[in-house]
């Protein structure tokens, strides 16, 4: 029997496709027509048939570098060996320390500290439980609410998804915390932008009216990915971020940075806040940390933000911030970090990022003009194609042209009615060439 007849042998049935309750799937669909990925490598998946994938989603924009890189591999391989686990409560594993480290190093200057958590989700809701509880330290109390920004993505915990701005993501599920929302910044005088948009600076004078509203000393702070991903990849106009900076300090108000998307290299830079050149208070990442193999996520504060915590601490051995997860600084989730951020560093992935990046944007603009085609945004390595809806199902479309792409070879997503792009740093323009090539006969030969 040939190998690809044995694989489709082991192919799973029906039945055996149900007990998994999968995230984010239409899962009905899904196990009528499964997608099943059984290893990965360098730019590509392969699935159970057999067949190659282009990773045009570098997983869940998580695995930037690439699949298996040997040096991430053998650091947690050894690193399972030697701690399996130890908590970080009252004791601390010897990588954690390293790890904070390193992330203090390669984060813009005034972001010191470093909370370990599990996920972006477990990071957002860590900030803004940090941010609140900062403000009763400093005996303002009142400082409880938060402002968001619309298509705006910061995981799916309650803090989390009442700060986000994409409604399918809220509406089954009730009350959430205080919360009120920016407008977002795609316009229809910026579709098609190279980059950055010209127009939009002033829509971050929403914040004022927002201030004016509740006050400025009933609100914490205001967090915003520096460039949405999930939400359709929107890219800040120019000068926005600086504006909504100078906002919050005029108020006193904290900036909290969702960067677990912009972390580690996907915009051509470090991190988001070196790509716009705005230093939030607090920042959130996850993904780019281990590279995804291992789940971590972390939130990075100023000193001002640590050392407040420390002055109102109580007596010494008094915990300072009743907040943090059995697997905060999970040893092999550190070992994963440290080998992620060394390899980051030593073979310059964000410079990869900035050196392709001007090609990446000339590819993914020629498909201006094709049928469906509404607007295309792109920024270092990530870009989405806005796709015109059938009446009723914005997101018919874009699921369509994914599937389409899958069959050709190619992992691209679909979010709401956009299909987005966040390609590995380690591709070549003729993989680039190649993703756009299968992309745009998709776009072209879906109804
Ligand atoms: C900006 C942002 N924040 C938070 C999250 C949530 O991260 P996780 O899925 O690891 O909980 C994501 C995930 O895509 C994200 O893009």
């Amino acid at each position: 029997m040939s190998e690809h007849a044995e694989a489709l042998q082991d192919m799973p049935n029906r039945e055996s496709l149900e007990a998994f309750w999968m995230p984010y799937t239409g899962n009905r669909y899904f196990k009528d027509n499964p997608l099943i990925v059984t290893s990965a490598q360098g730019c590509y998946l392969t699935t159970q048939e057999g067949n190659t994938v282009f990773d045009g989603l570098s997983g869940l924009w998580c695995c930037g570098m690439g699949h298996g890189r040997p040096e991430i591999i053998d650091a947690v391989s050894k690193g399972i060996q030697t701690l399996d686990f130890s908590p970080s409560f009252q004791v601390g594993n010897d990588l954690a320390f390293k790890v904070a480290n390193k992330v203090k190093d390669l984060t813009p200057e005034g972001l010191d500290y470093v909370f370990f958590t599990n996920s972006g989700s477990d990071a957002a809701d860590t900030a803004l439980k940090m941010a609140r509880a900062y403000w009763r330290q400093k005996g303002q109390g009142t400082k409880t609410r938060f402002i968001g920004r619309a298509r705006g993505y910061h995981g799916v915990n309650y803090g989390g998804m009442s700060v986000g701005g994409i409604g399918a993501n809220r509406k089954l599920y009730g009350q959430g915390i205080e919360a009120d929302h920016l407008p977002h910044t795609c316009l229809p005088e910026n579709r098609f932008s190279k980059g950055q948009p010209e127009q939009g600076v002033e829509l971050a004078d929403s914040l004022e009216d927002l201030v004016a509203l509740h006050d400025a000393s009933n609100i914490a702070a205001v967090i915003v990915e520096p460039m949405s991903g999930s939400g359709g990849v929107v890219i800040p106009p120019k000068g926005y971020l600086n504006k909504l900076r100078a906002i919050c300090d005029k108020h006193n108000i904290l900036l909290i940075f969702d960067e677990v998307i912009t972390g580690f290299g996907r915009t051509g830079h470090a991190f988001g806040a070196d790509a716009f050149g705005v230093t939030p208070d607090i920042m959130t990442l996850a993904k780019g940390l281990t590279n995804g193999c291992i789940p971590m996520g972390a939130v990075v504060s100023s000193s001002e933000i640590y050392q407040t915590f420390m002055q109102n601490g109580g007596s010494e051995f008094n915990t300072e911030f009743p907040h943090g997860y059995t697997y905060s600084a999970h040893p092999v989730a550190c070992a994963a970090a440290l080998a992620a951020m060394d390899v980051f560093e030593k073979q310059n992935m964000a410079q990869k990022v900035a050196d392709l990046s001007p090609y990446f944007e000339q590819q993914i603009h020629q498909l201006k003009g094709l049928k469906h085609v509404v607007d295309i945004r792109n920024f270092g390595l990530a870009g989405a194609i806005e796709i015109d809806s059938f009446a009723n199902e914005p997101t018919k479309r874009p699921f369509e042209i994914f599937r389409r792409c899958w069959e050709a070879g190619m992992f691209v997503r679909c979010g709401g009615n956009t299909v987005q792009l966040a390609p590995p740093f380690i591709s070549t323009k003729e993989q680039i060439d190649e993703l756009f090539n299968v992309l745009s006969d998709s776009i072209v030969a879906t109804n």
